[in-house]
């Protein structure tokens, strides 16, 4: 491989040396004595400011987003913020490897997010929007040493599968396009890509202990908001002998904040990455939520009876404040979440103990208490702007408790007898919990849209290519 950017100022060649680089423009300016080429190849947020001088050296095909190389240009030390520049003269070469139309639509330097999102050929070329795909990559980095440091065992399960994890009926089917000659259907019976590896994780907990995986995850919803996708990654991990929610939750902050810590710590990475590139109005949000995020204690922890009541005060002393008036029972809508989150602990907080028919039947249902109806041993956490980051719970490990459950919401048990079977072998009290990861980003980014933090975001009527 020929030296990338990245490489370059990780250890900066001695001044006054050959170089030669290889990359796209992201900038131009020329005038009479002299002219000015930034050059980006996506290895870093980071450019290199290119002296072209006489200026006629530059071909005239040369344009913002145009592929160059420079053979022997001159690695020179620069003058005031710049550290370095390369000389470009009579005794290098700057030459087009590919030229860019007229119409090439990132000529343009103002756009928006909205209009990006129709050019996903185009988009992540800019250099700002480059910077969300290296963090998401380090981000993922941040998770892997972090499991890895708590002696998790990352895993593959299967993205098309027979169960309905989550039992809300967003299935996509899975189907053979050629099937045209079989009578049956391809697998024999019906196919859908996965909404929640859980299921097959727990089987994996059972083997392995500590388990965790990310994979893309699918759900038919129609609801086209700025926190859903059809196809999103799903961060989820299982743990054997857990028998305390607060186990669940506590190990969920510390994960979070981990990943947080190394946003200021790793100068070529996460933090800067994504600073270096952002406005000062983004820059600056972005900076005061992760001091806040790691700033306090720790976060807070109310069951959602206590929700309720919270949401239920705010709704009676002024009811504009929610569209929806909160109720025990009812679900949590995503402008409470957001509220609670947002308005209420202005942090993340996470919110036990829902009531049973608000969760999927896996969930270990809590003895006694006195709630009106009763509630499940889980947790959501709510975190400001963008609500729900994080389900998780305990699991019920009793197969007579399970099978009851799942006669008493009238769910198909022909495809849970494999899940059911292990609950008869060696059963043993576990959780865990599902964290999407694409929120994930989307909330240390402080970015508007979930669209915005995936290469090619899915969602209703939008699969563009
Ligand atoms: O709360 P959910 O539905 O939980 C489960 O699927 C569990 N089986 C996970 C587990 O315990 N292993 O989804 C988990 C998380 C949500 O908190 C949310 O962050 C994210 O997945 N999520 C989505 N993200 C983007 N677009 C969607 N349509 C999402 N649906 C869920
Ligand atoms: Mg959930």
């Amino acid at each position: 491989l020929t030296k990338c950017i990245k490489d370059i100022y990780r250890s900066p060649p001695c001044a006054n040396s050959p170089i030669s680089l290889k990359g796209w423009v992201s900038g131009t300016r020329i005038s009479k004595n002299v002219a000015f080429v930034d050059m980006v190849d996506g290895t870093t947020y980071e450019d290199v400011k290119c002296v072209v001088r006489p200026p006629y050296l530059l071909p005239n095909a040369v344009k913002v987003g145009t592929s160059i190389k420079i053979d022997n240009g001159l690695w020179v030390e620069g003058r005031g913020k710049q550290k370095y520049e390369v000389q470009v003269t009579e005794n290098s070469s700057i030459g087009v490897i590919g030229e860019v139309e007229e119409l090439f639509p990132l000529l343009k330097k103002q756009h928006t997010e909205k209009f990006l999102r129709t050019i996903p050929q185009y988009r992540w070329r800019k250099p700002e929007e480059a910077a969300i795909l290296r963090f998401r990559s380090n981000v993922e980095t941040a998770l892997v040493n972090f499991f890895d440091q708590h002696s998790f065992t990352k895993t593959h399960p299967p993205i098309m599968t027979s169960s309905d994890c989550e039992g809300a009926g967003e299935l996509f089917t899975v189907e053979a396009a050629s099937n045209a000659s079989l009578d049956k259907c391809f697998f024999g019976k019906e196919a859908y890509l996965t909404v929640s590896t859980q299921l097959h994780l727990e089987v994996l907990c059972a083997a392995l202990n500590r388990v965790w995986t990310l994979t893309p995850c699918f759900r038919a919803e129609e609801s086209d908001t700025n926190r859903h996708l059809s196809e999103f990654w799903m961060l989820e991990a299982e743990m054997a002998f857990t028998s305390r929610v607060d186990q669940l939750t506590d190990f969920s902050e510390l994960m979070i904040k981990s990943v947080i810590s190394k946003l200021f710590s790793d100068f070529y990475g996460m933090g800067s990455n994504l600073l270096k590139t952002a406005s000062k109005e983004q820059g600056a949000s972005m900076l005061k939520r992760w001091e806040m995020l790691l700033g306090q204690e720790k976060w807070a922890s109310i069951t959602y009876t206590d929700a309720i009541k919270i949401l239920r005060t705010a709704y009676e002393n002024d009811d504009s404040v929610f569209q929806y008036e909160p109720k025990w029972g009812d679900s949590l809508k995503s402008e409470h979440e957001k509220w609670i989150a947002g308005e209420y602990f202005k942090n993340p907080v996470f919110v036990t103990d829902y009531p049973v028919e608000e969760k999927a039947f896996y969930m270990k249902i809590n003895e006694g208490g006195n709630t009106p109806a009763p509630t499940v041993a889980c947790y959501d956490l709510l975190v400001p702007d963008i609500g729900e980051l994080i389900g998780g719970s305990l699991r019920e490990e009793e197969y007579g408790k399970l099978c009851t459950e799942i006669e008493r919401r009238k769910l198909n048990l022909e495809p849970l007898k494999w899940y059911l079977a292990q609950r008869k072998n060696g059963t043993f009290p576990h959780g865990g919990f599902g964290m999407g990861f694409e929120r994930l980003l989307q909330y240390l980014s402080c970015k508007d849209n979930i669209k915005d933090v995936i290469a090619f975001p899915r969602t209703v009527n939008n699969c563009l290519c």
